[in-house]
């Protein structure tokens, strides 16, 4: 079922977008050679109890960490562990918070000091892939019109696309209906409605599209080894585009 969120549950959604939002702000300039994504792990819990709010991620499924730390080759769901960053690495962090009892989703791919040109292309386009989603969202689109546009953007930049994860609705559960894939055809789909809230979450691959899950059963890696990045971010549809609620937009 895909619900339509009130004024009230807004209000909400934004104070956990904000918080999401905040906690890559404090993570950020601790994203430098030599820092093991534990330790990261251990600064976003902090932040996200401290403004009053709970990680999602944490027990989510039996998930053992407060976010997700994806290094190189690594697509989505890294687990937080002892490995240090590494000049030249590139590390996506996905964090998701819940603000009495609402959810915010955003995650980010950042450069570990300086990285490759093919790895700077990759972050790039994975970034304006997310955005190019979200120019089609409006009150009537239908949700094709937004995969689609990821997908041909991709495709466009060679990339590849993850098709075994998809985008989410998003509200006081982490996961809701519909599914948002980073794929599809134009007029298809579910039409979006003012109030409705998902979060986009384009995941790409410098090379082949298809991925593997590790024996931790959380990890997926790329199959030929090459880096991939993820950008996401929670939005509300509105009449005439969309409001995002893990960002900048989101400050009076
Ligand atoms: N942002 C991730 C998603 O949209 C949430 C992962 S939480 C985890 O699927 F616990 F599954 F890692
Ligand atoms: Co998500």
């Amino acid at each position: 079922m895909i619900t339509i969120k009130s004024d009230y549950e807004l209000s909400l959604m934004r104070e956990a977008g904000r918080i999401v939002y905040d906690t890559h702000k404090i993570l950020k300039p601790y994203i430098k050679p030599g820092i093991t994504t534990k330790e990261l792990d251990k600064i976003a819990y902090e932040y996200i109890i401290s403004r009053g709010a709970t990680p999602s991620c944490l027990n989510y499924e039996g998930f053992p960490a407060s976010i997700c730390t994806s290094v190189n080759d690594v697509v989505v769901h890294g687990i937080p562990s002892d490995q240090k960053l590494k000049e030249g690495d590139i590390i996506s962090i996905d964090i998701c918070a819940c603000y009495k009892g609402y959810h915010g989703d955003s995650a980010w791919s950042y450069k570990v000091g300086n990285v490759s040109k093919e790895k700077e292309y990759l972050l790039e386009h994975t970034e304006k892939a997310l955005y190019e989603g979200l120019s089609k969202v409006k009150n009537g689109a239908r949700l094709g019109d937004v995969s689609s546009a990821i997908e041909d953007y991709a495709v466009k930049h060679k990339l590849g696309v993850v098709r075994e994860l998809v985008g989410h609705g998003v509200g006081s559960n982490l996961h809701e209906d519909p599914e948002v894939p980073n794929y599809g055809k134009k007029n298809t789909g579910i039409v979006l409605k003012t109030g409705m809230t998902i979060a986009i979450e384009p995941m790409l691959n410098l090379g082949i599209r298809k991925v593997y899950l590790l024996d931790d059963d959380w990890t997926i890696v790329t199959g030929d080894k090459k880096p991939s990045a993820h950008f996401e971010h929670t939005i509300v549809v509105t009449d005439d585009g969309y409001e995002i609620l893990t960002g900048d937009d989101n400050y009076e």
